[in-house]
């Protein structure tokens, strides 16, 4: 397996392209599921979880066409995707390719949604914490699906008629859920209000896709998505929207390393959490139409309390990343995590650099120490995997990082954007 060896201490100086969201690119292209005509996306970042999904979608029928971009061009630039669902002849999804990433679980919705049925397999993906399904199930069942679970797969029929609209209100905020019953009620009869939905630029971004696939949807991007069915969707081209966690990857980095950094191709607006509290830690940044740059003096970083939230708060998906810049900040900062239950794996490794980092229940305290020492770690999850980059990058001497195809589920070309920017990042292949 490869490993990445990073020699610490370089300052990054330059710009970064940021790539196509994963978390967008990974349900629009599950709404290909939806019509017979072509969804063509474009900015697709070149990811192993976009191409375990494709490879998910070819084994529905789907015929799925790719196009990837050279190597030495923008490097933020992505792949295009095609995708036809004229021939879609399974709406079985199975273990082997559902349990490797949990966004193949939402081909649920759209399989149910256009064909009556599907059977999907319960999903996997990162070792983060328990992750429940009930509240898919529950919201397709409140559209008229019958669902049973039986070994390990869940098998769900729509009425006689395909799904009804309904008015779903989740217990907790779901991206996820959001995603899928937004994407069912496309199709079903009669107008569906999504209560208490995610309002993620991801969700955004998807309904915008759908909107133009002929789809008739208001709200989303706030916490109440009205939907009302329509009897089918036609093609259309989309570009993803870019990366905020990429980009508010890079921008911790740069914040850790020092040097000056410019990521293009970003929406800020996406960011400002992650901006409003580097900025709260002495980092100083400035937003030019699509650019942020990044800058840090010489100065050590304040040691500063973060919270994660579901948008637009600051994002759970940064929290790794933003411990590793603690762990060399002044003073203490708390780090509480909210939205899943077991997201602190990557302390251990953390603490193999040398930080002081103390765990009670959902929440962690960063003592801050002089400087970090590079180490061999293991990446334990995909946002954690930036983590010890991010660490490694500033640390003194050498540090490998085994597990990295954790990075390569999420993170397009990392070592390749970093090392353009001075970045000592190499791949070793074993
Ligand atoms: C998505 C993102 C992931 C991000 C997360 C939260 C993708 C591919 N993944 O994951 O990167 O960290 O949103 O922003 O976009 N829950 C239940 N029951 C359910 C469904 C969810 O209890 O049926 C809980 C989860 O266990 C978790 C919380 O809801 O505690 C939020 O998870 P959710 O928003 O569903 O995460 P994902 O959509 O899986």
């Amino acid at each position: 397996m490869d490993k990445i060896k990073i020699i610490g201490g370089q300052p990054l100086n330059g710009r970064i392209s940021i790539s196509g969201a994963k978390n967008a690119a990974l349900p629009l292209m599950t709404a290909g599921i939806l019509t017979e005509g072509t969804l063509r996306l474009e900015h697709v970042p070149h990811l192993t979880d976009v191409r375990t999904l494709g490879t998910l979608l070819g084994s529905l029928g789907i015929d799925v066409g790719y196009d990837e971009r050279p190597l030495n061009g923008d490097l933020g630039a992505g792949d295009v995707w095609t995708l036809n669902g004229a021939n879609i002849n399974s709406q079985f999804a199975p273990y082997d390719l559902v349990s490797k990433m949990r966004a193949s679980f939402w081909v649920l919705g759209p399989l149910l949604a256009r064909f009556g049925q599907a059977k999907v397999s319960l999903p996997g993906g990162c070792a983060i914490g328990a992750r429940p399904v009930d509240l898919y199930i529950k919201g397709l069942q409140a559209m008229g699906a019958e669902i049973e679970i039986d070994e390990g797969y869940v098998i769900a029929k729509a009425p006689k008629g395909g799904l009804v609209g309904a008015t779903v209100r989740s217990k907790m905020v779901s991206v996820g859920v959001t995603h899928t019953l937004m994407m069912a009620a496309t199709l079903a009869n009669g107008e569906t209000v999504l209560e208490n939905s995610a309002s993620e630029p991801e969700v955004k971004d998807l309904a915008d896709c759908l909107i133009k696939m002929g789809a008739r949807i208001e709200g989303a991007g706030t916490s109440t998505i009205r939907i009302q069915g329509v009897d089918s969707l036609m093609g259309a081209t989309h570009r993803v929207l870019p990366d905020r966690i990429e980009a508010g990857s890079f921008a911790m980095a740069a914040a850790m390393t020092g040097g000056e950094l410019t990521l293009c191709g970003v929406k800020h607006e996406t960011i400002e959490s992650a901006l409003s509290v580097l900025r709260a830690c002495g980092v100083h940044s400035e937003v030019n139409e699509d650019e942020i740059l990044i800058r840090r003096n010489e100065e050590r970083l304040l040691g500063t309390n973060v919270v994660t939230q579901v948008y637009p708060g600051f994002p759970t998906d940064l929290q790794a990343q933003f411990m590793s810049l603690m762990t060399t900040a002044k003073g203490d900062s708390d780090i509480t995590e909210t939205i899943f239950e077991n997201r602190f794996m990557h302390v251990q490794e953390l603490a193999r650099f040398g930080a002081d980092i103390s765990l009670h229940g959902d929440k962690a305290i960063v003592h801050g120490v002089e400087r970090l020492k590079g180490a061999p770690v293991m990446a334990s999850d995909l946002r954690a995997s930036a983590a010890l980059i991010i660490a490694g990058l500033a640390a003194e001497g050498e540090t490998t990082i085994s597990r990295v195809y954790h990075l390569d589920r999420g993170f397009d070309r990392i070592e390749e954007k970093l090392s353009r920017c001075g970045a000592l990042i190499t791949r070793e292949k074993e």
